[in-house]
């Protein structure tokens, strides 16, 4: 906000789950213009807006608020953005020919299949504990898989290493972890590390697959990027993601764009203090 001469500040508000009416009320009584809305409260602050842009309506979750001075609250959704600009040019470039696997089927996969329905995948799986939630996530991108011929898939946790199943002829893979698994040094990464083994047998060498966490630390890689890197496979955090989305969520508040020389400093800036 100073780089660009505005006034204002971000902080963060604890909200129960039972409040983010009452919270929202509150935000606005103390003239708050706009909120980003995090886990577990995106679905909520959707309902609670009075209108939503198509990319909230599509992820059926908001990560952004903008309380208008007239009382009404337009909900965005960012990460959508944030996660289309967060990928790798390297990556995107090839994404015709590759099979993308989401990890997880909460907001943050809704959004990562939001996303990619604007690419001609050849194949997409989706690997879940649940699979009534995988088919929540399929049923975004199911209009565009038709349009593009997309094979689109759900697989449960994989317990040994088996490549994948390719049902579209793909040359490379990426991976894109959107679970919290391995945000805590404690975790048990296991499950990870055979999505990774499953994911080299399906290419020809470690350098085809692309890892991509959603999940950042602080001046270390993830449990997942950890992973991915020991075995040869490049490998980015969430941290690109975060910066993106929040751009976007300041524009969405403010109407001003952030180039890409701020958003790479606080990228930078992040990966010295997020926590
Ligand atoms: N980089 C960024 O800007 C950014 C922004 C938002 C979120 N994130 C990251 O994205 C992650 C997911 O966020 P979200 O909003 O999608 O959360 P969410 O809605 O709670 O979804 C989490 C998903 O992970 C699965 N999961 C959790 N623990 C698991 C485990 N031990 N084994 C297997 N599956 C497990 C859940 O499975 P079930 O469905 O079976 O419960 C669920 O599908 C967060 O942890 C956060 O670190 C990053």
């Amino acid at each position: 906000m100073e780089t660009l001469g505005l006034e204002g500040s971000y902080t963060a508000f604890p909200c129960e789950a039972n409040a983010v009416e009452a919270t929202l009320s509150q935000c606005r009584a103390q003239g708050i213009t706009g909120l980003n809305v995090t886990i577990p409260h995106k679905a909520t602050a959707l309902t609670l807006a009075d209108n939503a842009t198509p990319m909230a309506q599509l992820a059926q979750a908001a990560n952004t608020l903008t309380l208008h001075t007239n009382g009404t609250i337009t909900a965005h959704n960012t990460d959508i953005a944030g996660i289309l600009a967060s990928i790798p040019p390297t990556v995107r470039q090839h994404l015709p020919h590759t099979h993308v696997v989401v990890l997880g089927a909460g907001g943050v996969a809704k959004a990562i299949v939001a996303a990619l329905q604007y690419y001609p995948l050849p194949q997409l799986t989706v690997v879940s504990r649940s699979q009534e939630r995988a088919a929540d996530v399929m049923a975004l991108t199911q209009l565009a898989a038709h349009q593009h011929n997309t094979a689109v898939g759900w697989q449960p946790w994989p317990e040994k290493t088996t490549p994948f199943y390719a049902a579209a002829k793909t040359t490379r893979l990426l991976v894109i972890n959107a679970t919290p698994i391995g945000m805590a040094t404690s975790d048990d990464t296991g499950p990870l590390n055979t999505v990774l083994d499953c994911a080299l047998g399906t290419v020809a060498s470690p350098g085809q697959c692309t890892a991509i966490d959603t999940v950042y630390q602080a001046n270390t890689l993830t449990g997942f990027c950890k992973l991915a890197h020991a075995k040869g496979i490049p490998q980015q955090d969430g941290l690109a993601m975060l910066v993106h989305q929040g751009a976007e969520s300041f524009t969405c508040w403010t109407g001003t764009s952030i180039n890409t020389e701020i958003r790479l400093a606080a990228l930078a800036h992040l990966r010295q203090t997020a926590t």
